[in-house]
């Protein structure tokens, strides 16, 4: 953005994430082009934050104390040093991305209130928009971790290699289809984060190390087929997947139908698989599985996606 002045409102579309991504628990991230969230910051005069949620989306909390987005953009403020007391912002959200899906709801609401006060103050500091948002997705999911914010802010594939340094690995995927599949169901990230267990056999953890380095090598060489072929977990997927009803019918239908892989995307329940051919198939046996299990779901196919974007207003 090349303004001289701060701008008076700020527009920001912050897009769907699939966190772990395969073995990557906690660590790797992927940021697609759908759902997303809109988020509109108006400066005003005056004091203090005002928080209106869209009825055209889903629902979230009004409270600024609990609402991911606006826990965000204090936080933001809070970092850069400036006097709470003396900011006042309009902000207007429409939740695209369904909470409790495993899509990363919260964090691009948190993404899109740090960057969004950022843009509007002309603040650049991408560590410090990334820091804040951690902050607010961690209202939601309990404890801060890094794996959908990181892609929603940058775009791309991303792996945290540092939490505490706020230290990020950037890759740009192959141009993929992902599909995805919603069951109606909601799953809390603080209760399936209980469900991982504390200890893994060193076995599990070499198995996880060579299905990562694939995962890493596949997407920086382009080659989809290694990516999905790596995209296993011996970790979240087994301890959590008693969370999905249809789980395991929706996986044999997809795999019958070709799909190259069957993971969780971030807590679930969304699930997805990658495949090179007949996608469309793939989703509707998706929708099959789930229904077989008596579940409703829908599917939807995405590609990789740019990351959060700010546009100016005004
Ligand atoms: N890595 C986190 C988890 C992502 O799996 O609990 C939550 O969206």
């Amino acid at each position: 953005m090349t303004h001289m002045s701060s701008p008076k409102s700020i527009m920001v579309e912050a897009p769907a994430t699939m966190a772990n991504f395969g073995p990557g628990y906690d660590t790797f991230g992927l940021c697609i082009d759908r759902p997303v969230d809109i988020l509109e910051i108006e400066r005003l005069d005056g004091k203090g934050i005002e928080l209106e949620v869209s009825k055209r989306g889903y629902k979230v909390p009004l409270d600024i104390d609990e609402n991911t987005a606006s826990v965000a953009a204090r936080e933001l403020l809070r970092l850069y040093g400036k006097d709470l007391r003396s900011i006042s912002l309009r902000m207007w959200l429409r939740k695209g991305i369904r909470p409790g899906s495993g899509l990363g709801s919260s964090a691009a609401s948190a993404v899109s209130g740090a960057l969004g006060v950022a843009s509007l103050l002309g603040l650049k500091d991408k560590k410090k928009i990334l820091m804040a948002a951690a902050k607010g997705e961690a209202v939601s999911s309990g404890t801060p971790h890094l794996d959908n914010v990181s892609p929603c802010l940058f775009g791309g594939f991303t792996v945290v290699l540092d939490h505490r340094k706020l230290d990020i690995l950037r890759i740009k995927p192959p141009q993929m289809k992902i599909v995805v599949c919603l069951p109606e169901m909601v799953i809390e990230t603080a209760k399936a984060r209980e469900l991982i267990p504390k200890h893994v056999p060193v076995k599990t953890s070499i198995s996880h190390s060579s299905w990562a380095s694939g995962v890493v090598h596949g997407m920086k060489a382009g080659d989809i087929s290694l990516v999905a072929r790596c995209l296993r977990d011996e970790i979240a997927v087994p301890a959590r997947k008693q969370l999905i009803e249809g789980f395991d019918s929706a996986r044999k239908e997809a795999l019958s139908a070709g799909a190259l892989s069957f993971s969780i995307s971030g807590s679930g329940p969304a699930v997805y698989s990658l495949a090179e051919i007949n996608h469309e198939s793939i989703g509707k046996a998706m929708v099959k599985g789930f229904r077989e299990a008596g579940v409703k779901s829908k599917f939807f196919i995405a590609m990789p996606g740019k990351g959060a974007r700010a546009k100016t207003q005004d």
